[in-house]
């Protein structure tokens, strides 16, 4: 029923703009020469019904649109300036490769929540300064170092999976993703690993509530959530600045192989090391940008798998015989057909030339993952869940782009991918997978990612039950 009304509000509202749009063509045509802006075509909705359609069903809404305006279209969104959406690769190899100064990452919703070093909150000389320091430790190579403390957390945490029922595994695999990045990037152990693994939870929960509400971002008093959320972030900063007194004591510092550790060694430009404020803000950012999303793909993962049995058959025999290449292709495949985050922004800074559109500073550039990745011009059947496209075969840098791209491309994407081939190894070796018959799971979003409705449900038995 909600459906059936935004999608009538979104037709009406078409109509209406139609019908104004005549009376008002002539004056926006002066308008627009004279200002040397030509902005893509869109709907005229107010901004609040926009948003509430991309919000609750973006993944039909989105590729109306573009059927309805082409691959860019201008609109706009509660809380934001206008948005102009894309997706054609052509264009977004354009703003992927923008000089920082024109297209900036600019007033993201987390960076108040983050703090004023994250990744998040800078732009230009700053954030591309934090990205050489933060980009080395996250290397490809690397990531083998990590992969028993996944197997590890991966284990601990599936010995509490309950057989022959169905059981959400978005909220384990939540778990596995936080124990993994406290104790491979953060280096957490004893005391400090606990502290973090009671508070973070509760912390990152009312994080995304606030980045969802910029307004309740406020000190409205000592019950109010920003003042909640500003207490759980002071224990928070108590407890990693107790990590970082920990490393710079530790006379085996350059032996660790946990991002921390390499962090405390690593230095500016001019030689300065990182001050404690950046590592703090950093260390929250690799956490938030890297659990939710990675245990989100998990969770989808499995939706996936036990809808699509002739794939789940097929892992599982490869990770019988210690393989890993469909695998890898599937991680892909689920990434294409379910990115957690759907798009990817960019704020105009300066004049952005966008194909033959000319747009003026203070617009925001969304590249549309979902818009993208099921269109047949770059994924042949794009709808069919095939991860035989990409055996052998990396994705397209331009079409492919669950991790966005260019200068601000997500530096956990090999971390992210280990952590899962890891996982999924795991859980394959351990279970069979019941194959489900009932409908996809729906998309929810969560403040920062989109993740199954019913948290990816799995049916499990042990390997070896009798
Ligand atoms: C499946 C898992 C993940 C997905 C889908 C994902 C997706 C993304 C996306 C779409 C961006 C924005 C890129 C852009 O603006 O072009 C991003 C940025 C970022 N991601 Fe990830 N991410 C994942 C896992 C991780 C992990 C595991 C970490 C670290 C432990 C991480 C750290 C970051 C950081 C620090 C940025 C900001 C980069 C910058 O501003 O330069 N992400 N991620």
């Amino acid at each position: 029923l909600r459906d059936a009304v935004l999608i009538g509000l979104a037709r009406l509202g078409t109509c209406v703009y139609r019908k104004r749009y005549q009376t008002v063509r002539v004056r926006t045509r002066k308008a627009v020469m004279s200002t040397e802006t030509r902005l893509p075509p869109g709907p005229r909705l107010p901004a609040a019904v926009q948003g509430m359609a991309f919000a609750t069903m973006q993944q039909r809404v989105m590729p109306a649109m573009q059927r309805r305006y082409g691959d860019a279209f201008t609109t706009a969104m509660p809380g934001m300036r206008r948005c102009v959406i894309v997706s054609d690769p052509e264009l977004v190899k354009a703003v992927f490769k923008a000089k920082p100064d024109v297209l900036h990452g600019g007033v993201n919703p987390l960076s108040h929540v983050l703090g004023p070093s994250s990744m998040f909150s800078l732009d230009e000389a700053r954030h591309l300064s934090q990205r050489r320091l933060l980009l080395p430790p996250f290397h490809g190579e690397r990531m083998k170092s990590y992969e028993a403390i996944i197997e590890e957390e991966a284990l601990r945490e599936m010995a509490t999976w309950p057989e022959g029922e169905e059981f959400a595994t978005f909220a384990p695999m939540m778990r596995i993703t936080l124990n993994a990045i406290l104790r491979a990037v953060f280096g957490a152990e004893d005391e400090e690993l606990d502290g973090l693994r009671k508070l973070l939870p509760a912390m990152t929960k009312l994080g995304s509530r606030l980045v969802m509400v910029p307004a309740l971002q406020r000190d409205l008093g000592r019950l109010s959530p920003w003042q909640r959320f500003m207490r759980q972030r002071a224990a928070y900063d108590r407890l990693v600045e107790a990590l970082i007194d920990k490393g710079r004591r530790d006379p085996a510092l350059e032996e660790r192989a946990d991002v921390l550790a390499l962090l405390l060694q690593a230095t500016h430009e001019d030689g300065t090391p990182m001050t404690d404020a950046e590592i703090t803000d950093q260390l929250l950012t690799l956490l938030v940008a890297g659990h939710e999303t990675t245990a989100g793909t998990l969770a989808w993962s499995v939706e996936r798998l036990r809808r699509h049995p002739a794939v789940l058959s097929r892992l599982v025999a490869e990770a019988a015989d210690g393989g890993g290449a469909y695998r890898e292709a599937t991680i892909r495949e689920v990434q294409r057909t379910r990115p957690v985050i759907v798009g990817t922004g960019r704020y105009v800074a300066k004049p952005f030339d966008l194909g033959p559109w000319r747009l003026p500073p203070g617009y925001m550039i969304i590249i549309a993952a979902t818009t993208m990745h099921l269109d047949s011009r770059f994924f042949a059947r794009p709808r069919e869940f095939d991860p035989g496209r990409f055996l052998g075969r990396k994705p397209d840098t331009y079409q492919w782009v669950p991790f966005g791209g260019g200068l601000r491309r997500c530096i956990g994407a090999a971390f992210a991918h280990m952590e899962m081939d890891v996982v999924l190894r795991t859980m394959l070796r351990e279970f069979e997978l019941a194959p489900a018959t009932e409908r996809p799971e729906r998309w929810r979003f969560r403040g920062v990612a989109f993740v199954p409705s019913r948290g990816g449900q799995a049916m499990i038995r042990r390997r070896g039950y009798v």
